[in-house]
């Protein structure tokens, strides 16, 4: 069979490469039941102008449906000649309806169809990434109850630096992947946005009701400028980058993890259920999950560079090229979501080594700030302060002690107003407690942030 598109004016048929070349039904058969949503409120909008009679377009929504059904049980031969889901949606309603089905395309082109259909998958990407975001950010929230009162050694440049709680770990991470919810409820307004009727590029002569097929499809609005409509895949990279955001954010977290699960840290048991074996080493169990969650973080970031790539310089209006936007788009969606559905389990199931991570705050003089802070509170000038605080853990350094084992007299040696309220900031429960700045790691602070994300995630239940 040939394709519609080429009736008329075509006397050669397509070369068989040209037809496996240009074919998108492989990746874009994926659209089939937003096509057929689009497809069914475009013909009750033409009913409703009168383009169709009222039992023509209920022969076409039930043969759409009923088209949509065999599609879903496996029922449907894709056939390559037939390019992409549009016309094999409208051949087999032609095939089913005659004539009836040849009135289906009128006031439309592939055109504003194709990025119709886009947008209403990608609303319903954005829908569920959203959800499982919050999955994890819920698997996080459990740990801060689990895990209250431990402390963790917190890190820059990869060395220890201060003592924080590990609820304070934990939020860090809802409240980036927050941020990148926020990024997709944004995207999904430009997403929400109803292309069709912007027709082949210039709209039609036809007197269509582009408002009315919107508010079917749960669009909040109409494009106005149908040479927009048609070029515009600004929603896409949009898209692409915020999965690229996330990814990149579970990267972060999955090499902290594979770092702190290692024999070095040891602060992590990861569960086996979530590691695997080698094929060569017996004792080995290795956090795969974890990398391959950092490695497919490079495919999601390729996709966003292919796509900025394609779209650079291409001239208004439809160009082809804008097919090879979805190959991209579905695999960062699919990747993304694969990893975040891996993630809240790995989260929940994931326990602390108590006895590692207590050994690890001996290390390091985690309370050498809140010392500093401390003399600075006591009227020694910050840059005095930070001088003596280094020169005590010179001291302590020496003779392998941490700071709070030094004798008072060290402490008076350094400056003779210190006393034994130092003491008070010393080791590493000491040095959290002293913690207060909004946002900080203090135990009140933290409580709050708890309390504030129960309620969020309450609410959004
Ligand atoms: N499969 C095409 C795509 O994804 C649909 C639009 C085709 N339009 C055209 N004028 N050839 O872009």
């Amino acid at each position: 069979m040939t394709s519609p598109s080429r009736s008329g004016v075509f006397q050669q048929a397509a070369d068989p490469r040209v037809e496996r070349f240009t074919e998108s039904i492989r990746y874009d058969h994926r659209l089939y039941a937003h096509d057929i949503a689009g497809s069914t409120a475009h013909a009750q909008m033409l009913a409703k102008i009168g383009v169709l009679s009222d039992d023509e377009c209920r022969q076409i929504v039930i043969g759409l449906a009923d088209i949509g059904r065999d599609i879903a049980a496996g029922k449907f031969s894709f056939r390559p000649e037939l390019e992409d889901i549009h016309m094999h949606i409208e051949q087999a309603l032609i095939d089913r309806l005659g004539d009836i089905g040849r009135k289906l395309h009128t006031a439309r082109s592939r055109n504003d169809q194709v990025a119709t259909d886009l947008r209403l998958w990608s609303r319903d990407a954005i829908d569920a990434l959203s959800g499982l975001l919050r999955q994890v950010q819920r698997a996080w929230l459990e740990r801060c109850q689990t895990d209250a009162d431990v402390i963790l050694p917190a890190y820059t440049h990869l060395r220890p630096a201060q003592p924080v709680l590990a609820a304070h770990y934990w939020l860090a991470y809802c409240e980036k992947f927050e941020r990148d919810r926020q990024r997709l409820a944004d995207c999904r307004q430009r997403v929400n946005v109803c292309s069709l009727g912007g027709a082949a590029l210039a709209g039609t002569s036809l007197p269509i009701d582009r408002h009315d097929v919107a508010r079917r499809l749960g669009f909040s609005g109409v494009s106005d400028n149908s040479l927009d409509i048609s070029s515009d895949r600004d929603f896409v990279l949009e898209l692409a980058f915020v999965l690229a955001m996330i990814a990149e954010h579970l990267s972060t977290w999955a090499e902290e993890w594979i770092l702190w699960s290692g024999s070095e840290y040891g602060f992590l048991e990861l569960p086996q259920a979530f590691c695997t074996g080698s094929s060569i080493m017996p004792q080995k169990v290795n956090p795969d999950v974890l990398e391959l969650i950092r490695g497919k973080t490079a495919r999601v970031i390729g996709n966003l560079q292919t796509l900025l790539v394609l779209l650079k310089g291409l001239p208004l209006a439809y160009n082809r090229d804008l097919q090879e936007d979805k190959e991209p788009l579905f695999d960062s969606v699919d990747t993304v979501s694969a990893c975040l559905e891996l993630a809240a389990p790995l989260i929940q199931q994931t326990r602390l080594r108590h006895d590692r991570i207590t050994a690890q705050l001996q290390h390091g003089y985690l309370d050498a700030t809140t010392l500093m802070e401390y003399m600075i509170t006591r009227g020694i000038p910050q840059r005095t302060a930070h001088h003596l605080v280094g020169r005590l853990v010179a001291r302590a350094m020496e003779r392998r002690i941490p700071l709070h084992e030094l004798p008072l007299v060290d402490f008076q040696q350094e400056d003779a107003s210190l006393d034994a309220g130092v003491y008070q900031v010393l080791g590493v429960q000491n040095a959290v407690r002293a913690f207060r700045s909004h946002g900080s790691t203090g135990p009140d602070q933290v409580a709050q942030q708890t309390a504030t994300w129960q309620r969020r995630l309450k609410e959004d239940a």
